[in-house]
């Protein structure tokens, strides 16, 4: 019998049939979809700057990875409240000479002083703000490794190259954008608690007024440091040393052994088969991809162009609340549980998933079995999309995990630590901070990375290829879903990335929706098979879009309206 028959409750009996046929029958292989080499270059990031930064190490002789690690660099700093040295990600790539994809795991660990109940008092109660605003909240950051990583296996340029564009921003400043300002508008009770974030962006203690110069000497010395001695003074040498003493000071468990053990993996990224395209996307620790692919698995078997918006929207709200609840359910960090994605990504699986939906009907959440019920999700966190000319992508999401992760910065060093820890499930059934629930399998335990929702991802058709990615936290998963959809019925980069957004995550059992995404009718209508709908006061998400079609050649570059970015097309 299967793991997930046994161990795993909620599975219909007819779904378990299907999963036994599934594992007998294995899964097909997928077509490779041959791709063209792009006539152009594009990079689409949430900053221009950022974006610029890629261009330059492009034009000095560097591929897509190269850039990947000027406009990693350079987003650490234009956009500090979203990634950064300080925080980690996960970086799909695509080398074009073989075909090669591969998933770069830099996602932060708990360190090895981290316990299941450390964000618990004696009565076993979540002790409020301490997995979000402490240094406890901050696990061993895997962006410096990463960047590492890419510049010695996949790059041709040396980091004092691919460094030096950040290196710049950070010395020289950037003006103050209206993306950021909110941040730190949220943010500056936080800010204020510290001398060096305070100088930095504040203005005399107040938040600064758009095109005030962020400045930021102490993250430039830290970048020259890095691009002179390599990444590995980060983990093992003096500013190593300098991190612990300093993190351990502020309430942190940082130790020696945390750093010096730190290793990105490399993984094999989870593939899915959509209607004849390929869908290739991150695999755990992220949930991402997994969720993805499951939910368009349950799509194929709808024909969702022959229906009405509402019918075809609601699909889609049922498609997400069941792969939502596998994540609850069913995902962690691979190297500490086993999870079945081969399962949950087959077709098979989809089938018996589909077998509870019904055209007129929303399913309540709790007919699901699960872990118990679960604030709002924000927009921080930072993804981008590239592509070169030989071919090669890459679709990164990095994060602190809030506006300015914990808030806290590692003095002298313009290191802000992120609060990735509260991405655990610090109690089974106690929703996270993006009202995610859990249980054992995303509990914590030392050396374990936390369940993401990071969803970057290449879509390959025999039209042609799109490359993305967001931030949003839970959301994630739903807006790569809805952007593939929107790219495979022909929609062009800067109408995927404008489209309103609708929105289901299991639990809360409801179904956000911004502005303009519904018609009256499509809310009567949902309303009327039982969905409970809230319009959402925000905006969310910053999707980074690049489409090349293979017919005309066609390169497009778009970066999401609600944000600040920029795509450009080289
Ligand atoms: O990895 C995750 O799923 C979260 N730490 C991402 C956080 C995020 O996207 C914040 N933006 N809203």
């Amino acid at each position: 019998m299967n793991r997930l028959a046994t161990r795993r409750p909620g599975l219909a009996a007819g779904a378990v049939a299907l999963l036994v046929a599934a594992m007998v029958l294995g899964a097909r292989p997928l077509p490779a979809i041959a791709s063209p080499p792009p006539r152009q270059a594009a990079i689409a990031s949430a900053h221009p700057e950022a974006t610029a930064a890629g261009e330059e190490i492009l034009n000095r002789g560097g591929n897509a990875f190269d850039a990947a690690i000027a406009v990693a660099a350079a987003l650490a700093v234009v956009e500090p409240s979203g990634s950064g040295l300080g925080g980690g990600g996960f970086l799909l790539l695509h080398r074009a000479s073989d075909d090669f994809d591969v998933m770069i795991d830099a996602r932060e660990k708990a360190p090895a002083a981290a316990t299941r109940d450390m964000f618990l008092d004696a009565d076993g109660v979540p002790v409020p703000g301490l997995s979000k605003n402490s240094a406890l909240a901050a696990g061993i950051p895997g962006e410096p490794a990463a960047l590492a990583h890419l510049a010695k296996h996949y790059g041709r340029l040396p980091l004092a190259a691919t460094l030096a564009p950040a290196i710049r921003l950070a010395r020289q400043g950037f003006a103050m954008y209206p993306r950021l300002r909110g941040g730190i508008a949220i943010k500056r009770d936080v800010l204020l608690r510290s001398r060096e974030l305070s100088r930095n962006f504040l203005d005399r203690g107040a938040v600064p007024a758009n095109g005030f110069i962020v400045r930021q000497p102490q993250l430039a010395a830290t970048l020259e440091r890095l691009a002179a001695r390599g990444m590995d003074d980060f983990y093992r040498g003096a500013l190593s040393r300098e991190l612990i003493t300093k993190v351990r000071r502020m309430g942190g468990i940082w130790s020696a052994e945390d750093l010096a053990g730190y290793q990105v993996v490399e993984r094999e990224p989870v593939v899915g088969n959509y209607r004849g395209a390929r869908v290739v996307a991150a695999s755990l620790p992220s949930s991402g991809g997994i969720v993805l692919i499951d939910a368009l698995n349950i799509l194929s078997g709808y024909d969702l162009g022959a229906l009405d918006g509402a019918s075809r929207k609601h699909l889609i709200l049922e498609a997400e609340r069941r792969a939502h609840r596998d994540r609850a359910v069913y995902l962690g960090d691979p190297d500490f549980v086993d999870v079945p994605v081969a399962q949950l990504i087959h077709p098979y699986y989809a089938a018996g998933q589909r077998s509870s939906i019904r055209l007129d009907r929303a399913l309540p959440s709790s007919a699901l079995p699960g872990v118990a019920e679960a604030g709002e999700a924000g927009t921080q966190t930072t993804h981008f999309s590239i592509l070169d000319k030989e071919g090669n992508r890459a679709a990164v999401t990095i994060t602190l995990n809030f506006w300015f992760g914990s808030g806290l910065v590692v003095p002298g060093t313009g290191i802000l630590l992120n609060n990735e820890m509260d991405d655990f499930s610090i109690k089974p059934g106690v929703p996270n901070g993006f009202d995610l629930v859990g249980g054992d399998a995303n509990a914590i335990a030392p050396g374990k990375r936390m369940l993401s929702s990071s969803t970057p991802a290449f879509v390959e058709s025999r039209q042609g290829l799109m490359i993305l990615g967001s931030p949003g936290g839970s959301f994630i998963p739903g807006m790569v879903l809805n952007a593939t959809l929107d790219f495979l019925d022909g929609r062009s980069a800067e109408q995927i990335v404008a489209a309103p957004r609708i929105h289901h995550q299991y639990l809360p059992d409801r179904v956000l929706y911004e502005q303009g995404a519904l018609s009256d009718a499509e809310i009567a209508a949902l309303t009327d098979r039982g969905h409970k709908l809230e319009p959402s006061s925000r905006r969310w998400g910053n999707l980074q879009v690049i489409t090349q079609n293979f017919a005309n050649g066609e390169v497009q570059a778009a970066a999401d309206p609600r944000g600040d970015g920029a795509g450009h097309v080289y």
